[in-house]
């Protein structure tokens, strides 16, 4: 596996960053950077990113397109290991390190340790291999049991993610599926085998809104039942609402806000959260005063901006005297347990919330 070889970025992103997993923690990931040497220059995907997860918990990552969501995931599960991806800082999964771990040894933990429900569903399953079968070997891999148990077993998940006639379909190939039955037949693949830590990428976007929450109702009665930590990716800020204990904002391949997905969504720090929570569609009221959402495109990842990636986009870069073009901001404690990665002091950010935002949310 390769490392990184440039030097580290001058600029400090994300608070110090202590090396190890926290203790209690599940999943800890320490500065992470997965940058991929492409023909136009090095793509900064993922840019020092730290977490951690404990069991039991789920943690919701948002962000808008090309954020960094898929390739932090696709990183901790150890499927960047190519000749043209760069990575460096630590992975910790129940103790062990995977970043530096030998690729066979990740494969191994794949499935049991840990499983992905992907977002791309094709990706995920076989052309030439039917559905049943490829669900059957994905736990047989960890389970030693007969073809016979196996296939029961993937039938009774292929029932439980809304498969009709499970029995019949189970002999289909994946082409014979329709997207959404593809995305269900892949969560079933991921979910098979009760993983300790699941991640589950935009899992409910092909799924009309009943399939959706008998989802999201099977992890929730995966992590009950074994405590796993679950990661829920998704655009769809109800969904994270509903299911997350924490949250991680994401801008540009770096964090920009942490907390409790309670005080993100009642007191959000970050005027790029800002944006994302004014662009939610709320139930209980009509919005009257609309909130702007956030203008213009996502960064360029190889030319990143400099200072505060989201200043050309950034309504208030002007209140910070030069910094947010020239600094980057460090993760910083807002509150007890609630970071966010911004210059304007905490007096403005107060005046801001209270005269601006909060009226209009
Ligand atoms: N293998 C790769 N080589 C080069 N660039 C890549 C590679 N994989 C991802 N990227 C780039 O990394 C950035 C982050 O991609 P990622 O898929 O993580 O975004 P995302 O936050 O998941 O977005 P979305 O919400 O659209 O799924 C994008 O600019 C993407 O083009
Ligand atoms: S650091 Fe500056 S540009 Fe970045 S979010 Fe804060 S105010 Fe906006
Ligand atoms: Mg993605």
């Amino acid at each position: 596996m390769e490392k990184v070889t440039e030097p580290a970025p001058t600029a400090a992103v994300g608070e110090p960053v202590a090396s190890g997993p926290a203790n209690g923690s599940y999943l800890s990931v320490r500065d992470l950077h997965i940058h991929f040497q492409t023909d136009d220059g090095l793509v900064k995907s993922v840019d020092g990113i730290s977490f951690d997860l404990e069991r039991g918990r789920t943690l919701g990552i948002v962000g808008e397109s090309g954020s960094g969501k898929s390739v932090t995931s696709l990183g901790i599960m150890g499927l960047h290991r190519t000749a043209r991806a760069r990575i460096k800082g630590e992975v910790w999964l129940d103790g062990e390190e995977l970043v530096g771990a030998s690729a066979d040894r990740v494969r191994r933990l794949r499935g049991r340790k840990m499983a992905m429900i992907f977002q791309d569903p094709l990706s995920a399953m076989h052309p030439y291999y039917k559905v049943g079968a490829q669900i059957v070997e994905a736990y047989r891999v960890h389970h030693k049991v007969s073809r016979k148990v196996a296939s029961e077993r993937a039938m009774e998940m292929l029932d439980r993610v809304g498969i009709p006639e499970p029995r019949k379909r189970f002999h289909d190939y994946p082409h014979q599926f329709s997207g959404g039955m593809r995305q269900r037949a892949m969560i079933a693949m991921a979910l098979v085998n009760n993983p300790e830590l699941l991640i589950a990428d935009e899992p409910t976007t092909a799924l009309d809104v009943t399939v959706q929450a008998q989802i999201l109702d099977l992890i929730r009665d995966l992590q009950k039942e074994f405590g796993s930590a679950v990661i829920m990716i998704t655009h769809d800020l109800g969904v994270v609402a509903e299911v997350a204990d924490d949250l991680l904002v994401m801008y540009a391949g770096r964090v920009v806000e942490r907390g409790s997905a309670e005080r993100v969504f009642t007191k959000p720090q970050h005027p790029y959260a800002w944006g994302l929570l004014g662009s939610m569609p709320r139930l209980d009221r009509e919005r009257t005063d609309r909130l702007n959402p956030v203008k213009g495109s996502p960064p360029s990842l190889i030319n990143v901006p400099s200072g505060c990636a989201f200043h050309p986009r950034c309504p208030y870069a002007s209140l910070t005297g030069g910094s947010s073009e020239s600094v980057v901001p460090e993760l910083r404690e807002t509150a007890p347990g609630h970071l966010a990665a911004c210059h304007l002091a905490q007096a403005e950010r107060n005046r801001i919330w209270t005269e601006e935002i909060e009226p209009k949310l």
